[in-house]
């Protein structure tokens, strides 16, 4: 039995494994530039954020229905549920999409469909958020924002995803706080390839209850003190970190040192199809490289179920 855990850091989007993305290219007449899924597959070999970014929004193109969405997030439900995922919570770039001409209306209804059905087929309980594309302008964000308004009540949060450095948190404090009014909670990445400053810029700046990876606070003890102090949960990815070159080997990961230091930590997967494993191959891997103990990996099971969005009785059913 895998261990019981909830998944807090994951885009659907990054959930598109190329057997699918080629099915749906051929269901909706989308050329690829690539052969096959072998030739596809070796293109998954990134220097850096920007060089997955610029293939994963490429590979976008194949999701055009709400069936596609709702597709591409059963089957990702399918294989969460298989490695003990037992709550979601679900992140969805819907600028990636309203930009080829898909309707945020589309993306959310699709995805939605699969997650009403989820506990039922899955016994997994999910949560949206969404994410404002960094790179792109804050007016942007808050059109994206005004366009879900009449999908809110599908939405837990918003975050802030895409390429990082040269996109500080402070650039979006008009969205967050319309956000907030909206009654939507608040989470962002930061510290992923941008520096520690971003991370206290998404605390103190955007209000954010969590941080999305993170891992660059080690360069900062006095904000990992703090971070400490107020227990905010860190949700990393080694796996993403290591494909994406933030680290060169996954024993390097600093999630054991984070431990010690009392931060927080939450393991995820991010980007499953794209970096080599979904969230219960992300515990093995850890739990190899790093020589975690059992009670290390409890831990991390147990902090996902208190940094995840849901109500008390809510979580203890799901544990
Ligand atoms: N960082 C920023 N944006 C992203 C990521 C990531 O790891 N994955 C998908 N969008
Ligand atoms: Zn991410």
């Amino acid at each position: 039995m895998p261990l019981p855990k909830a998944e807090l850091h994951l885009h659907i989007e990054g959930t598109l494994e190329p057997e699918l993305a080629f099915a749906l290219a051929a269901r909706n007449g989308v050329t690829l530039p690539f052969k096959d899924t072998e030739e596809l597959r070796r293109a998954y070999d990134f220097r850096d954020l920007q060089s997955f970014l610029d293939l994963y929004y490429g590979l976008m193109a194949v999701l055009r229905t709400e069936d596609d969405f709702a597709e591409l997030a059963d089957a990702y439900l399918t294989r969460a549920a298989a490695q003990g995922v037992r709550h979601a919570e679900i992140f969805f770039d819907p600028q990636a999409h309203t930009a080829r001409g898909v309707p945020i209306g589309t993306v959310i209804e699709g995805l939605a469909t699969a997650l009403d059905a989820a506990e039922r087929r899955h016994g997994v309980s999910t949560r949206l958020i969404m994410c404002f594309l960094r790179d792109q302008s804050a007016d942007s964000a808050l059109e994206t924002l005004e366009s879900a308004k009449p999908h809110l009540h599908r939405i837990t949060a918003v975050g802030l995803d895409s390429a990082e450095a040269g996109n500080p948190p402070s650039k979006f404090r008009e969205v967050y706080e319309a956000a907030a009014a909206l009654g939507l909670r608040k989470v962002a990445h930061a510290g992923e390839e941008g520096p520690a400053a971003y991370v206290r810029e998404a605390l103190d700046v955007l209000g954010v209850e969590r941080i999305d990876h993170g891992l660059r606070c080690m360069e900062d003890p006095e904000l990992v003190e703090r971070l400490a102090r107020e227990r905010v949960p860190l949700t990393l990815c080694p796996l993403s970190n290591l494909r994406l070159r933030v680290i060169d080997l996954l024993e390097e990961h600093p999630l054991a040192r984070m431990m010690d230091a009392g931060l927080f930590c939450t393991v995820n997967s991010d980007d499953p199809a794209y970096f080599g494993g979904y969230v219960g191959d992300t515990f093995h891997a850890v739990r190899e490289a790093l020589g975690l103990s059992e009670d290390r990996l409890r831990e991390l099971a147990r902090n996902s179920f208190e940094a995840s969005f849901l109500e008390d009785d809510e979580e203890r059913r799901a544990r």
